[in-house]
């Protein structure tokens, strides 16, 4: 198959015509790729700030029909319209009995990047090939375990629901079901590409009071607005302390989300949120990032709270065709989260976009 092949971090990747990709075996099915948006988790492996050996097939914001089915798969057939997702539960584990479906033992294949049972069914002249971030599916083809391809109705444009496999679970499903944000909350966003966007509409969604969106980028604050947040402030050049102290008559915010990937804000929202408040880790800063919290100020006598944030907390199989629902019936916009359309061969180019913060998502056509 065709596939875009990153042999390590800092180089170029290559689009191969031949690489090699498994029959789905007892409970996977195999899905021809038709769009994968690019995710900034993909650039930090790209770019070498999440380490991670190659060779390796990223992207894991992807959609398109299925191919075949293995063994004992009999809720799917060929043909059918999927949504990928990185992390497909298993149903039966401690954390999906626990109603934690994001937290299943299948999620290490984000750590290991293999499927579950630690093959990855990739290989070119017999070398294997990494599946990234849970997906790999700047591909021709995946091979998923079949709780990882969630159907769609027919009618649903694959070329726009791809955002919902990464953004829209982790931003929107962070404010509903991570923060089970309140309406009348205030609200707090920091960092405006695909995933702080995806949370600026949960909250609006959520009827959040007051929707503070924060970028440096022009562009991408007034994405923001548009997509409900009630103030856009530039960090760099504006006060957003003193905003959020405006905005809130001296309490800080209910809730503040952590999308740009820079471990400082999340100290930042720990300043900035409310006794009582939370401040919830959507990005995943550089490894060497760390943050200093001084704990009997900041917990013991003001009771904040900071939270992870693993793709919004979803159980995916519930949660697509709910975002979708929520697209139909105008509640959510997924036409307005890409800026870009590539083919496979320009996938260098949109990842260039994406360090530069150019547009919002770029969606790759397969
Ligand atoms: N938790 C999860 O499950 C999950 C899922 C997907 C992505 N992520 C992570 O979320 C982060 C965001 O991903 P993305 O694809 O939206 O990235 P992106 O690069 O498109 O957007 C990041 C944004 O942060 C902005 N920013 C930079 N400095 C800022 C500052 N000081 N204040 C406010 N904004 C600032 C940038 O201008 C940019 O618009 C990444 O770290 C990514 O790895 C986490
Ligand atoms: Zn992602
Ligand atoms: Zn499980």
């Amino acid at each position: 198959m065709r596939a875009a092949v990153l042999e390590s971090a800092g180089q170029p990747l290559v689009v191969h015509d031949d690489v090699d990709i498994i029959e789905p075996r007892a409970g996977e099915v195999r899905v021809r790729v038709r769009y994968c948006g690019l995710c900034h988790s993909d650039y930090s492996i790209v770019s070498g700030s999440f380490p991670m050996p190659g060779p390796i097939i990223l992207g894991h914001e992807a959609a398109g029909t299925v191919d075949c089915v293995g063994p004992g798969v009999t809720h799917l057939a060929p043909g059918d319209p999927v949504i990928l997702t990185p992390l497909p539960p298993c149903g039966s584990c401690y954390f999906c009995l626990r109603s934690q479906h994001n937290l299943c033992v299948n999620g290490m294949s984000l750590a290991t990047m293999a499927l579950p049972d630690g093959e990855t069914g990739l290989s070119r002249n017999g070398e294997k090939i990494l599946r990234g971030v849970g997906v790999g599916a700047l591909a021709e083809y995946v091979v998923t375990p079949a709780s990882g391809a969630i159907k769609v109705d027919a009618d649903v444009p694959l070329d726009v629901a791809c955002v919902i496999g990464c953004a829209m679970q982790t931003g929107v499903g962070a404010v509903l079901n991570t923060a089970r944000v309140e309406a009348g909350a205030t609200v707090l966003v920091m960092g405006l590409g695909g995933i702080g966007l995806a949370a600026v509409q949960g909250a609006r969604l959520a009827g959040a009071s007051v929707l503070i969106a924060s970028d440096p980028l022009p562009e991408r604050r007034a994405a923001a607005l548009k997509f409900g947040a009630t103030h856009a402030i530039d960090p760099l050049t504006e006060d957003l302390p003193g905003t959020v102290m405006r905005l809130t008559g001296g309490i800080g915010m209910d809730y503040a989300f952590e999308a740009a990937g820079k471990a400082a804000l999340i100290e930042t929202g720990i300043a900035l949120t409310r006794s009582g408040g939370t401040t919830l880790c959507l990005g995943a800063p550089p490894l060497e990032e760390n943050v200093t919290i001084p704990m009997v100020t900041i917990f013991a006598s003001t009771e904040k709270k900071l939270c992870g944030c693993l793709l919004g907390s979803c159980n995916s199989p519930r949660d697509i065709p709910r975002l979708i629902s929520l697209w139909r019936n105008g509640q959510l916009d997924l036409e307005g989260m890409i800026t870009h359309r590539r083919p496979l061969a320009e996938i260098n180019e949109g990842f260039a976009d994406l360090a530069a913060g150019r547009g919002i998502r770029t969606v790759i056509e397969i």
